[in-house]
This record gives C-alpha cells, structure tokens and sequence, in this order.
C-alpha cells in the first residue's frame, strides 16, 4: 500500500527547490504525492523564518494540524527547514504532536528518518538539524534523473548552484539556518543542467542566496570558477532557451557579470539587486558591504551594458535606527533608480541576528507609515514603467494556459496576459503585442500579420 505525503513550502526558490528533492526522495521511498493535508499520511511543512510572520504561520498551520492528529493519530507531521534548523526540539516541546523535525541540508536523511520513527524509544533521538559547527555535509547527489511528473509539464527549473551565507547581514537569519556558503562543483551544475534540457526544460534559475560570490568560498573546479564563467558555460548549452539567476548581493556584482548581459542573448534581461536601504549610515548598521554611490554606479553600469534591462530590489524599513531623513534617502533612490518592481517589509527582530540586539528599534506605527509610502510610490513607478512597453512587440514564454487568457513572462519578468487561438504549451515562446498596461502585469495580443 502505498502512503501520501503533502508538503506545504513555505519562503522563498530555495525551500521551493529543497521541498521538490524531498518529494522525489520520498515517491523515490514508494510515497505518493498528495494536494491537502487531509488525504495525507505524512503531511511535511518546508519552513521559513526570515521574518517573525513567516515564522507564525508556520506555528498557526502547525495549531490547525493538531487538530487533524487527533482525530487520525496516524497522521505523521514533520517539520523542515528553517524553523526546523533554528528551533530544534523545541519545536517538539512546544508542538508536541510534531513527529520529525529536520534541519536545511539534511532533508536528504528524511525517508531513512520515517523509517526510524516507528522503532525509536523518543522522537528526540531523530531530531535533525545542522550542528553549531555547520559543517556542511558535501553537497548530495541531486537526484535529477527522477522522472519527471506526468501531470505538469514541466518547462523550468531551479538549479541550485551554491548554498548558505558569509555575509552576515545584521539583520539576517539566512547565516544561521543555512549555515556557510559553499559551492556546488562546475561539472555536477553542467550535467543537471543538460540532464533538464534533454527532458524539455526551456528554462533554468540558478539557485543560491548570494550566487554573485560563486565560487570564491571552495574549490569547485580544477581551474577557478567565477560566477559570470558558469553563466558561460550554462549559457551555452543547447537548449537553454532562458537563463535567470538569484540571488544577488551588490559588493560582488563583477564587471564580468555586467558584461554577460551585453554578452549573452539567453540570459534574461532582469537583475534582482536588493538594496535594503538608501542611507549609508543604515547600511553600515546592517553590515552590507557597499554603499549608495557604489550601488548607484553597479546600477549604471548594468544599463549601459542592457538598456533594457529590468531591475528589482528589496528593501526594509524601519531598520534600527533609521530617522526620517534615512528613511528619505530610501524614497530618494527609488526615485533615482526607478525599478521596475520591488518587495519591501518591515525590520523584524529575528533571533541569533546582531540587529535584535539594537536599542533604538523603530515603533510599530512609523515602519508601517513609511512601509506604505514607499510602496504608494513604487506601484506609481511601476505602472510608468509598465506603460514604457505599450506598442511594443516581445517575445513572451507561456506559463499558464486559462481558459480565456494565456499567461506568459517577458524576458524581463513581466507577465503578459493575451488571447490565442493556436494550441500552446507551457514554454512556448510567443511574439506578443503589448496593448495595456497595470502596475503588476500587461495585456497583449498577437501581433497583426
Ligand atoms: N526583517 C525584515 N526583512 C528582512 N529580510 C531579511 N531579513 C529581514 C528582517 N529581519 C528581507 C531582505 C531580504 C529579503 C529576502 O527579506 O530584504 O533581501
Ligand atoms: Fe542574508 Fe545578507 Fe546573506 Fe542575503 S547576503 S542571505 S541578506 S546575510
């Protein structure tokens, strides 16, 4: 008899990308996977703690699923992830209806865990997460020749090319529950790249919290590798129809980076640039390693080699001590940089970071005020920006096939809705007409023969 598992993913690519290897671990393991929770047997929640929200929901699911335990004490609850790496058995002192806990890094040892569970005299024998040291175990055989799922037609997917953080960012988890950063080796990124394209994959990512610094931390090659070298090589790859990559950290934004998207006519014309804030004094605090001027000049330096080139950034607010005159300088360079589109939040306190430590927190009320005015001010940018491409004709991937509309991405990130009468697939690659534009998304329509 087969068993069910659901696994909920909570964050960002990275958990999307661990939670995809847990799943073929586990139909690997003979398990079937399953939509909800209530046709599960093993329900697994890939979580994440970047922010305290993030976190609640985590323990807000993790309150509703008692509830399921109770009525089918059979039911296997398991906790991965970030949470998982940070908490540790705590978890299991606080939810104790939670069966495994399992740390990033080491989700490869979960079917092995389910196994144990039924023979072990304490759930806190199997407890699994990174040990203080982080010794970060060689990176596990990635299991890309899985057979893909029938169901979903696949056209994209996630390569992860290194993982964990030296930066030690103030305000960061990422260092503590990923531990160091570590490169995965040249040749083992090539070959699963070429393994996905031979299946049909159009589209890679290149996967890693701070991909920019590639390659610097071990040795990952006979000779050194940087980052814009992979891009190379991946680029080159018959087959590889798109190319993207995240995350970036600014400080190591290389010219040979730049240069690759003068260079590469398949790597997307997008770069996520997270500047976190516009004050140099609130970026000394948070410990990134660039300043206003320097990003402002990286900035340039991608527009003049990709005049096309759509920029993103994330940025917080209300960091500790940020005055309103930082809190300017934020607003100042959004209006400097004009990026396309940008994901902000609130500072949260998070533990095991040096900013929780800070005294001058910001109150509740000013984060959410200034939260909301630079959001008010990037939709505006956005939707101007977003007008820029009315009238022009891109070439767009279809994603999502509706019943009224196709859904597709422009090279630049944006989504594009349009009729079309010929049958497509998730993938195809279509030349579109933009004839509206919002602030989140544009309306097109095939160009007139
Ligand atoms: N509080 C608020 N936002 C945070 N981020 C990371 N840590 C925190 C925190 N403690 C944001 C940063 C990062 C994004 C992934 O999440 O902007 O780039
Ligand atoms: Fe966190 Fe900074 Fe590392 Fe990004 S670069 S994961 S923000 S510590």
């Amino acid at each position: 008899m087969h068993k069910h598992v659901y696994i909920k993913t909570f964050g960002c690519q990275m958990n999307e990308r661990d939670s995809e290897i847990m799943e073929q671990l586990l139909v690997r393991a003979g398990y079937i996977c399953v939509r909800t929770s209530q046709d599960a047997d093993l329900v697994i929640l890939n979580t994440c703690s970047i922010r305290a929200k993030a976190e609640q929901k985590v323990f807000s699911l993790l309150g509703q699923l008692r509830q399921q335990k109770e009525k089918r004490p059979e039911l296997r609850i398991a906790v991965a992830g970030c949470v998982a790496q940070q908490e540790g058995q705590h978890i299991l002192r606080r939810m104790p209806h939670v069966d495994i806990i399992v740390g990033t890094q080491q989700f490869y040892q979960l079917p092995d865990m389910l196994q144990r569970l039924d023979q072990a005299d304490s759930k806190q024998e199997i407890c699994c997460t990174l040990d203080a040291s982080f010794s970060i175990p060689p990176f596990q055989k990635l299991l890309h020749d899985a057979p893909p799922s029938p169901a979903e037609p696949e056209f994209r997917k996630f390569v992860t090319i290194m993982q964990g953080c030296n930066n030690f960012c103030s305000y960061c988890v990422v260092p503590a529950t990923r531990g160091r950063e570590i490169s995965r080796p040249v040749q083992d990124i090539l070959e699963e790249v070429r393994l996905l394209v031979a299946r049909g994959i159009r589209e890679i990512t290149l996967l890693g919290q701070n991909v920019n610094s590639y390659g610097c931390t071990n040795d990952v090659a006979d000779q050194p590798t940087g980052f814009a070298d992979l891009l190379r090589m991946v680029a080159a790859i018959p087959g590889v129809q798109r190319l993207r990559f995240t995350s970036s950290n600014p400080q190591d934004l290389s010219v040979e980076l730049v240069e690759c998207f003068a260079e590469l006519d398949n790597l997307c014309p997008h770069f996520h640039l997270p500047v976190q804030s516009g004050s140099d004094a609130v970026l000394k605090k948070m410990n990134r390693k660039y300043s206003r001027d320097l990003y402002l000049e990286k900035v340039a330096a991608l527009r003049s080699a990709c005049p096309d080139i759509a920029i993103s950034t994330d940025v917080i607010v209300g960091f500790p001590g940020e005055t309103d005159e930082d809190f300017k300088q934020t607003m100042d360079l959004l209006e400097t940089v004009r990026y396309h589109g940008s994901f902000s939040f609130k500072y949260s306190d998070r533990p095991n970071t040096r900013s929780t430590e800070f005294s001058d927190k910001v109150a509740e009320s000013i984060k959410s005020e200034r939260l909301q005015r630079f959001q008010k001010r990037q939709d505006q940018i956005s939707l101007e920006k977003n007008r820029e491409y009315v009238g022009q004709t891109l070439e767009v991937m279809v994603e999502e096939i509706g019943s009224a509309k196709i859904k597709a991405r422009t090279g630049s990130n944006h989504i594009v809705h349009f009729e079309d009468a010929t049958e497509r697939s998730p993938g195809d690659l279509v030349k579109v007409t933009i004839i509206h534009a919002g602030k989140h998304s544009l309306n097109g329509e095939l160009p007139s023969p």
